[in-house]
C-alpha cells in the first residue's frame, strides 16, 4: 500500500508537531526500514482532532498510595488569565513519546509501574541520596498552582498541579558551589514503554535547567493533577511544570535529578538541535523554523489565541535571562 507521508511545512499549525523526526531523511530511512514510523505518522496526523474518549479517562483511575495527600491548598499568587481546560481533555491528549508518538497514549501509558519508584539525588552534592517518591512526598510542601503549558506544536492548555516547588528538592540535595545545571532524566524500561524499543529515539528522556531556573519560583515539580495523584499519561508519579518554557522541557516520570557543572543535552536538542534547544523560552516572534509560535489553539477551544513572552510568565523570570543574547544565546528555540 502506498502511503502519502506528507512534509512538515504541508501541516496544518495546528497539527505541527516535534515530529521533526520524521522528515529528518537520516531517521526516516531508518523509521522506514523499521516500519512502525508510518503506522505512527499517520496515528500522530489524525490525533489532533480525535474527540477524547471521556468516559474511558474516568476508568483508568486506581487507587494510588499518595492519594491520601490530595486536595492540597491552592496557591493564589499563580493565576490563570483563561477557563481550565477540561480534565478528560489534559488526560487523553498528551504527549509521552515512551509510550508512542501519537496523542492517545493514555492507555498504554497504564502500563507503567509508579510503585516503588525511587528517585536518585546525585552528581554534585554533598551526599548522593535514593529517595522513595512516598517519603520525598512526605517531607515536600505540597501546593496547588494553576499554570498555563504551551506545547512547541502550538497547542496550550491550563490545569491545576499539585505538588512542590522545584526549590525544595534543591534545598534538600544540598548541591555543591560548583554545580550549575540540573539535569532530569525519566525511566528507561522498554518493557513497558514500547516507544522505548524505537532505537532511533535517544533514550531515555533529558532534560534541563540552570540552577537558577530551577530554583526561579515557578519551577514546580508536579505530583497532582486536578486534586488527585497525577496521571500516568501526565508523567507519574513525578513530573516538571516549567510554565514560561515550551512544553517538552517538562520531564515526565523522573527518577534521576543530577547536579552538574555541565549543560545538559537534552533528548529532542539530541536529535534536532537546529529546532529544539536548551533554553526553549516562549517568544511568540520567534518561530519554530516549520511553523509560527504567535497564536496557539487551547484545547477545548476553536479559536486561537495570541502567545505570550514566556507564556505571560515574564514577571517572575524575565530576570534570569538579562546577560543573555537572546539571538547568540539562542534563548527562544
Ligand atoms: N516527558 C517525557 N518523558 N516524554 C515525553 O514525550 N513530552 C513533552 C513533555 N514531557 C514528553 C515529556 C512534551 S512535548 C509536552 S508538550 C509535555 O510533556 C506534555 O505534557 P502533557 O501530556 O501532560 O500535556
Amino acid at each position: 500500500m502506498l502511503i502519502k507521508i506528507k512534509r512538515g511545512w504541508e501541516l496544518p499549525e495546528h497539527a505541527a508537531t516535534p515530529e521533526h523526526l520524521y522528515w529528518n531523511r537520516r531517521s526516516l530511512l531508518k523509521g522506514l526500514a523499521a516500519g512502525p514510523i508510518l503506522a505512527a505518522t499517520s496515528g500522530l496526523l489524525s490525533g489532533c482532532d480525535e474527540a477524547p474518549p471521556r468516559e474511558a479517562a474516568a476508568a483508568v483511575e486506581e487507587p494510588d498510595p499518595s492519594a491520601g495527600f490530595y486536595p492540597v491548598t491552592r496557591n493564589m499568587r499563580y493565576r490563570l488569565d483563561r477557563e481550565i481546560t477540561d480534565e478528560a481533555l489534559a488526560t487523553t491528549y498528551n504527549n509521552f513519546y515512551e509510550f508512542g508518538s501519537s496523542k492517545n497514549v493514555w492507555q498504554k501509558a497504564q502500563a507503567l509501574p509508579i510503585r516503588p519508584w525511587t528517585v536518585r539525588i546525585g552528581g554534585m552534592v554533598e551526599n548522593p541520596f535514593d529517595i522513595g517518591i512516598d517519603e520525598l512526598l512526605a517531607k515536600m510542601p505540597l501546593e496547588e498552582r494553576l499554570y498555563r503549558h504551551r506545547c512547541v506544536e502550538a497547542w496550550s492548555m491550563a490545569v491545576p498541579w499539585s505538588g512542590f516547588p522545584l526549590k525544595a528538592l534543591v534545598d534538600l540535595a544540598r548541591p555543591l558551589s560548583a554545580a550549575k545545571y540540573l539535569k532530569m532524566v525519566t525511566f528507561l524500561d522498554p518493557s513497558v514503554a514500547s516507544g522505548q524499543k524505537a532505537s532511533w529515539y535517544p533514550w531515555p528522556y533529558v532534560e534541563g535547567l540552570t540552577l537558577a531556573e530551577a530554583t526561579n519560583e515557578l519551577a514546580f515539580i508536579a505530583t497532582g493533577l486536578y486534586g488527585k495523584p497525577i496521571p500516568k499519561q501526565n508523567g507519574a508519579p513525578l513530573r516538571l511544570a516549567v510554565p514560561w518554557k515550551y512544553g517538552f522541557k517538562s520531564t515526565k516520570s523522573i527518577v534521576l535529578f543530577e547536579f552538574t557543572d555541565q549543560r545538559p543535552k537534552s533528548f529532542w536538542e539530541e536529535i534536532q538541535a537546529s529546532e529544539y534547544g536548551f533554553w526553549a523560552n516562549v517568544n511568540p516572534e520567534v518561530p519554530h523554523p516549520r511553523w509560527s509560535q504567535a497564536s496557539e489553539r487551547v484545547l477545548g477551544q476553536s479559536e486561537k489565541v495570541p502567545t505570550l513572552l514566556f507564556n505571560g510568565y515574564g514577571e517572575f523570570v524575565a530576570d534570569l535571562y538579562k546577560d543573555l543574547d537572546p539571538v547568540k544565546d539562542k534563548l527562544f528555540m
